[in-house]
Order: structure tokens, then C-alpha cells, then sequence
């Protein structure tokens, strides 16, 4: 092992935070052969800091030992400059997601590194295969780098990054059944000993859960655990279970038993504190999901500042306002962050929150300002899934929800029930997220006061019950129907 990676408190065991161990079996040239994968790089050094930033990527937490995530990828890149993984990793990372307006250079370099290793014909196929992942992901087609993610892993179904890509651009798309399929299909080629062999069956676990296989899902994310208890994504996975099955308080005690463990990870733990609060919103323990926003969420969401985590901070408020929940002023707070992504347009699921905050913030020019660049977008040179999912369905929902917030509750019903299966189909997020726009639907039909649209709001209650395939309704749910009918009788 090189001196880069020793651990006085952990030595070769792993790395000591809080008193518990993040892996540090870094793989060198060698050890990553082992695992049918090839890299045209000579430095050791170089390879087992890429392994390490995998680590810190896929496990969500960055890593003090090697200065996080962007130290590591500084003494990677210092070992070998031209190491072609880890520029083809840290280029991608940097052109994921983001939009070719605002993030120009990294594309530029991507481009630049691209001819100059096509050029000089020494990449192994294992890379090459990984660039060309990359450039489709420079250029927004989500589709295209899942599918070649995949093929990559089925040629090498032992690479941790192909795994992690493909399954995160299928929750991107709304792939919904490639969540199970994917993590599924190299399962079997993992052992004990593998590294991120427990991860394999987290990811499954929130594919299964999604795909309502409940019980399944609940034995792969414990599975997880076992393995490695600090795996955030298995924590979340399991979350996840625990809310599409109803099973509120059952997950409410998960992740505070287990608060020790995940909150240790640095980039992931703010969006399992906004599902601790989805647990207290479906519980009606409106005050502890209150305050968790004030302590935690909020200031979480707004220092990071970026489209996933305000989206969850947005989310929360957004379902305490429709729970009837007096918010204060926090919803100015995040409606002006999210004005720093009025023409990113890089997801629609995040438009939307950006849309809902800034009304309920009473900004009405920062969502007009959103629609106006929505267009242009529309009408844009760029490219892609997110622009073809906003070309289709993006004006209406930023119309509907004006509506709802204008309290103009048919139209709302009638600008948004023709998008919705789309929406929940296409856009990005996990059926969770994803329901704050069915909810705001479901509130507007049930508010609307025109007898068709109530009974729209009990078919769309209906048509959750049979897709979630529970047999009782999720206690929100069930709190929401019983009033609905209590105000429709009085
Ligand atoms: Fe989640």
C-alpha cells in the first residue's frame, strides 16, 4: 500500500471516522486486472487514488485522509497527469447534470482530451468505451450514456463506476425498472470480498422498492448493511422502502436508530434528514418536521445551494404548506437561492420546485423569469432528454402550479391532470419526489369545489393505492381522505 493511503487509526483496514471504518482496500493495477479491468495508466499511485474517489462517490462521504473528494482527485491527477480514467471521471463528473451554458470548461477539456487520446491510439478499450460515456453526457443525451453504461457493464460487470452511472442516469430518465434490472443483472458476480459487493444490494434494494417488491427490497438493503453499515445509499434505500410501503413509523425509527452510522457521510446525509421529515409529515408530527427543517434542511439545503438539495429543502416546505402548516419566511429563503438556477434547466423535476417556491414566496417576476427562459430554452440549440421531456410537458406544469398557488383550483386540475402521467413517468426523481406534484393535483381536485374533479382526487387516491400495491392507504394519504370526504359532506 503507498504512503498516500496509510491510516494511523485504520492502517490497511480502513479509515477511522467517528469510530467506525469507510474501506480503504484501494485497488493498484493489478488488483483492478483482477477485476477485468485495464488501464493504460503505469502509476499505481494514480489507479488506487481512482479507486478511492470511487469510494468517496459512490459511498457519499468525502475522505479528511486524502483531502475529500477533490484533494484525492488533485494527488491523482499530480501522480499521473495524463491518467486517462481519471480525467475521463472527473471531466464527466464535472458535465453531468450541469448545463453546457454555465459549465463550458469542462466540457471544453473534455473534448480536448478526447482528440488528443483518439489521436494518440494508447487508451484500452475499458477507457475508451468509458469516454464516449462521457461525451454523451457532455452533450445532455441521458439516454444514450445510460445505454452505453450498460454496455459497459456488461462487459465488465465488475466496474463500480459503469454501475453507478447507468443506474443514476436510469433514476435520472425515469427508468424506473431498470433500477432492479441493473444492479440485477451483475449481482452474481460479486462476492464477500469484492469491493462494494453490500452496495450492489443497496442499489437493488431501492430498485425493488420502487418496483413495489417490498419484502425483497427489505432483505437486499439489510443485506447492505450487514456488510457495511455506513452505506448511506443502503440507509436511503431502505427509507425508501419504509415510505412506499406505508410503513411510516417503522422508518422513522430506522434512521434515528441508525442516525450514528449515516450521518457520517458528508454529501448524501441531507437528503436522508428530508426523508426522516417525510416520515414525520406522514405521521401528521408536523412541528418535529418543522423544526428538523430549521435545524438541519434548511441550513443544509441553502449552504450547499444547489438544484438536489434545495429541491429537497423546497419539497418539504411545499408539503407542510399543503398540510396547512403556517411555514413563516422560510420559503423566501429558498426561493432565492433557487433564482441562481433560472436558466440551468438541466431537470424538470427541479423546475418545478423552483416554480413552487418562488409563488409561495410570493415571487411572482422569479417564476416569470423561469417561464420566459423555459421557452427560450425550448426553443434553444441544446440538446437532449431533459429538453425533449420540457418541450412536452415543462409550460404546463409551471402553469399549473401557478395556478394552484393563484388558488384557481379547476384550471390547476385541468393544466396539470393531462401531464401527469408523464411527468411521473419522465421526469427525473424516485416516486417520492416525484409525488409532490401528484399532491399538489390531488389537493387542487379536491379543492376545486366542481364535483368531476372530486372525483378525479378519489381515483387518483384510488390509482396510488393499486400502484404502490398496498392493500391500505399510506397515512397521509388516508389523513388527506378522510378530510376530503368530511369537507365534501359538510
Ligand atoms: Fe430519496
Amino acid at each position: 500500500m503507498s504512503k498516500t493511503f496509510e491510516s494511523p487509526e485504520a492502517g490497511d483496514s480502513g479509515i477511522v471516522i467517528g469510530g467506525s471504518s469507510f474501506p480503504a482496500n484501494w485497488r493498484d493495477i493489478a488488483g483492478w486486472r483482477a477485476d477485468g479491468v485495464s488501464f493504460s495508466s503505469p502509476s499505481n499511485e494514480a489507479v488506487k487514488l481512482y479507486d478511492a474517489l470511487l469510494h468517496q462517490a459512490i459511498y457519499h462521504y468525502h475522505d479528511p485522509m486524502l483531502g475529500g473528494f477533490t484533494g484525492t482527485s488533485k494527488s491523482m491527477l499530480a501522480a499521473d497527469p495524463d491518467f486517462a480514467m481519471g480525467n475521463i471521471f472527473t471531466l464527466g463528473m464535472d458535465c453531468f447534470a450541469t448545463s453546457p451554458l454555465k459549465n463550458a470548461e469542462p466540457r471544453k477539456k473534455l473534448i480536448d482530451f478526447s482528440a488528443k487520446a483518439k489521436s494518440d491510439g494508447k487508451l484500452t478499450e475499458y477507457e475508451l468505451n468509458h469516454l464516449i460515456a462521457a461525451e454523451l453526457m457532455a452533450a445532455e443525451d441521458y439516454w444514450g450514456a445510460m445505454i452505453k453504461f450498460e454496455e459497459i457493464l456488461r462487459q465488465f460487470p465488475r466496474d463500480p463506476y459503469a454501475l453507478q452511472m447507468a443506474y443514476f442516469l436510469a433514476l435520472t430518465i425515469g427508468e424506473t425498472k431498470r433500477l432492479k434490472d441493473i444492479p440485477s443483472s451483475i449481482v452474481e458476480h460479486y462476492t464477500p470480498s469484492t469491493p462494494f459487493y453490500g452496495h450492489v444490494f443497496g442499489k437493488l434494494c431501492f430498485g425493488q422498492g420502487e418496483n413495489c417488491e417490498y419484502e425483497a427490497g427489505e432483505i437486499s438493503g439489510r443485506k447492505a448493511l450487514d456488510h457495511f453499515p455506513l452505506d448511506n445509499w443502503a440507509h436511503h434505500a431502505l427509507a425508501h422502502n419504509f415510505e412506499e410501503s406505508g410503513r411510516a413509523l417503522q422508518g422513522r425509527l430506522f434512521l434515528s436508530n441508525t442516525a450514528r452510522d449515516w450521518t457520517q457521510g458528508t454529501t448524501f446525509s441531507h437528503h436522508i434528514w428530508w426523508h426522516t421529515a417525510l416520515f414525520h409529515v406522514q405521521l401528521g408530527e408536523f412541528d418535529a418536521a418543522l423544526d428538523l427543517y430549521d435545524a438541519r434542511i434548511g441550513p443544509m439545503t441553502l449552504k450547499d445551494g444547489g438544484n438536489f438539495p434545495l429541491s429537497d429543502g423546497s419539497s418539504l416546505l411545499m408539503r407542510l404548506h399543503l398540510e396547512g402548516v403556517n411555514i413563516g419566511e422560510r420559503a423566501r429563503e429558498q426561493a432565492t437561492a433557487w433564482t441562481n438556477h433560472n436558466d440551468d434547466f438541466v431537470s424538470l423535476f427541479y423546475d418545478g420546485h423552483n416554480a413552487f417556491m418562488s409563488l409561495l414566496a410570493g415571487d411572482r417576476m422569479a417564476c416569470t423569469t423561469l417561464i420566459n427562459n423555459m421557452q427560450e430554452y425550448i426553443k434553444g440549440d441544446r440538446q437532449g432528454w431533459n429538453k425533449d421531456v420540457t418541450a412536452r410537458v415543462g409550460v404546463p406544469l409551471v402553469e399549473g402550479i401557478t395556478h394552484y398557488m393563484d388558488g384557481e383550483y379547476s384550471s390547476a386540475v385541468q393544466t396539470l391532470a393531462p401531464i401527469m402521467s408523464e411527468l411521473q413517468g419522465s421526469i427525473q426523481g424516485s416516486r417520492a419526489q416525484k409525488d409532490i406534484y401528484a399532491q399538489i393535483l390531488l389537493h387542487a381536485a379536491a379543492r376545486s369545489g366542481v364535483s368531476s374533479d372530486l372525483n378525479l382526487a378519489e381515483e387518483i387516491l384510488t390509482n396510488k393505492l393499486k400502484e404502490s400495491k398496498l392493500e391500505k392507504h399510506t397515512p397521509l394519504n388516508q389523513r388527506f381522505y378522510e378530510r376530503m370526504i368530511a369537507v365534501h359532506q359538510h
